[in-house]
C-alpha cells in the first residue's frame, strides 16, 4: 500500500524509519513539508499534489494542531482515503465530523496513536466493547508530568526544577502548559471517553493540572499512605457518563503510583472482563510510529476497520464523579476538615464543584494545589466514587 506522510517532524520521521526498514508491503510515498524543507523527492508543500495522486491510498496526518491538519484530513477522507492520525487536539475537537466523513465515504479512521502513544488502547477498548460495556476507565496518559512528578517524589526536589531538567532532556516542551495544566490529557480523555462510551465527548470538562504541586505536598500525601498523579478518567452508568482531568493521590501500593518516568498507564473496567490495564511509553518517535504503522496495516490488511457512531443518546452528568477533595491552600474553605499541615479536605464534591472550589482558593492563594482522594481498596486503584 502506498501512502502519504503529512508532517515530517518527530513522528513523521519514526513512521517513515520503521516502514523503510521493518514493512516492505507498505510505502511512504508522499511527504508534505514546508516549502523551504523540500530535501526528499518523496517531499512536495503542496497537499494538492497529494490528493491528486491516484496511487496514495491513505493518509498519515502528523503535523500536529487544528488548521490545516482538519481540512486536510476532512479532504483526505471526502477523497476516499484512508485516514491515520497521532493528533490528538484535532481529533478532541472534531470527532464526530471526522467519523461522519469517513462512514459516508466509506474508509477507515484511525487515531491509535493520539492517545498512549505506542500502548494499543484505542485498539484494545473497541475490542473490549465488541463483547461488552466500558463502565469506566483511569489513567497516566501524560508522560511529561508523570516523568516530572516521579521525579519530585524520588529526589524530594521541588516542580520547576524538575521541569528544567525534563525541558533539558527533551521529556518536556519550552511552554510546558499544554502537559503541566492538563491540556494534553484533556484532549485524550475526550478521546477515550468518545470511544470507549460511543458518544461524541463533551469538551468542557472539569480539569486541572501538577502546576501547584510542591515536593512537601508528596511528603504529606505519603505520610497517608498514597502518591500523586495526574489521571484522565471516566465513568459511565447506564445512559449517563462523567469524565474529568485531575491530580489524584492514588494508594502508594497501586500499580499506578508505580509507574515510572515519562510511562503511560492506562485502565478500564468492563462488565464481563473486568478490569484491564494497559502500560508502555506514551510518546516518541518509534514508539508513536509504531502505533501509527500498526493502524496502517490494520487498514492495509483489512484486519481492523474502525467506525464510531455517537448517535447513542448517552447524557453528560457531572454527578456521576464525585469523591472527596484535598487542598493545599492559604484560602479559607467552607466544611473542610484538617488532613495536614496547610491542607484540608473537602467531603463528597463532584470534580466540577471541586475545580470550581479550586479557582475560588486559587483567587486567593495563587499557589493553591488539589488532588481527588479516592478511597483506596486491597491492591487496587483508588476509584471514582459512583453515584446511581
Ligand atoms: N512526539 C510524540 O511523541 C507524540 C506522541 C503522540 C502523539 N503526538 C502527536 O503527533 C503530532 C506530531 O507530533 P510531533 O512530535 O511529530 O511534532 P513535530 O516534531 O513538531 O512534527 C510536526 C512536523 O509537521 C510540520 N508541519 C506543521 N505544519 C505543517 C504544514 N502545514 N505542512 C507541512 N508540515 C507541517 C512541522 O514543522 P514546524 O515544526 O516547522 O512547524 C514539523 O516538522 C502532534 O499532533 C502530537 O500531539 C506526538
Amino acid at each position: 500500500m502506498k501512502i502519504a506522510l503529512l508532517g515530517y517532524g518527530t513522528v513523521g520521521r519514526g513512521v517513515d524509519e520503521i516502514i523503510s526498514a521493518r514493512v516492505p508491503s507498505l510505502e511512504v510515498a508522499r511527504i508534505l513539508e514546508l516549502p523551504d524543507r523540500l530535501t526528499d523527492p518523496r517531499m512536495t508543500a503542496s497537499f494538492d499534489d497529494i490528493l491528486a495522486d491516484e496511487q496514495v491510498e491513505l493518509v498519515v496526518e502528523c503535523m500536529g494542531g487544528i488548521e490545516p491538519a482538519h481540512t486536510y484530513l476532512m479532504a483526505a477522507l471526502e477523497s476516499g482515503r484512508h485516514v491515520v492520525t497521532s493528533n490528538k487536539a484535532v481529533v478532541a475537537a472534531h470527532f464526530g465530523e471526522l467519523a461522519r466523513a469517513a462512514a459516508a465515504h466509506g474508509v477507515g479512521l484511525y487515531l491509535e496513536a493520539a492517545v498512549g502513544g505506542g500502548i494499543p488502547w484505542i485498539a484494545g477498548v473497541e475490542k473490549v466493547r465488541r463483547v461488552d460495556e466500558v463502565t469506566s476507565f483511569s489513567g497516566i496518559m501524560n508522560g511529561t508530568t508523570n516523568y516530572i512528578v516521579d521525579a519530585m517524589r524520588r529526589d524530594g526536589a521541588d516542580f520547576a526544577e524538575v521541569l528544567a531538567e525534563a525541558q533539558r532532556l527533551g521529556y518536556a516542551e519550552r511552554d510546558p502548559s499544554a502537559d503541566v495544566d492538563g491540556l494534553d490529557v484533556l484532549n485524550k480523555t475526550i478521546i477515550s471517553a468518545s470511544v470507549a462510551f460511543g458518544v461524541a465527548c463533551e469538551k468542557n470538562l472539569p480539569t486541572s493540572g501538577i502546576r501547584n504541586l510542591r515536593a512537601s505536598d508528596l511528603a504529606l500525601f505519603a505520610a497517608h499512605g498514597r502518591t500523586v498523579k495526574l489521571l484522565g478518567r471516566g465513568v459511565r452508568e447506564a445512559q449517563r457518563y462523567a469524565a474529568a482531568v485531575e491530580p489524584v493521590a492514588v494508594a502508594a501500593g497501586s500499580l499506578e503510583a508505580s509507574v515510572p518516568s515519562n510511562f503511560n498507564l492506562v485502565t478500564l473496567d468492563a462488565t464481563t472482563v473486568g478490569e484491564l490495564k494497559f502500560y508502555g511509553q506514551g510518546a516518541g518517535s518509534l514508539p508513536t510510529g509504531n502505533a501509527i504503522v500498526q493502524d496502517v496495516l490494520d487498514c492495509a490488511t483489512g484486519a481492523r476497520r474502525p467506525t464510531y457512531d455517537f448517535s447513542r443518546p448517552l447524557a453528560y452528568d457531572p454527578a456521576l464523579l464525585r469523591g472527596d477533595y484535598v487542598y493545599r491552600t492559604e484560602a479559607l474553605l467552607g466544611d473542610a476538615e484538617p488532613f495536614g499541615e496547610g491542607a484540608v479536605v473537602v467531603r463528597g464534591l463532584t470534580a466540577e464543584a471541586a475545580r470550581a472550589l479550586l479557582a475560588e482558593a486559587l483567587a486567593t492563594d495563587p499557589t493553591t494545589f488539589m488532588a481527588a482522594l479516592p478511597p483506596t481498596g486491597e491492591g487496587r486503584t483508588a476509584e471514582p466514587t459512583q453515584e446511581g
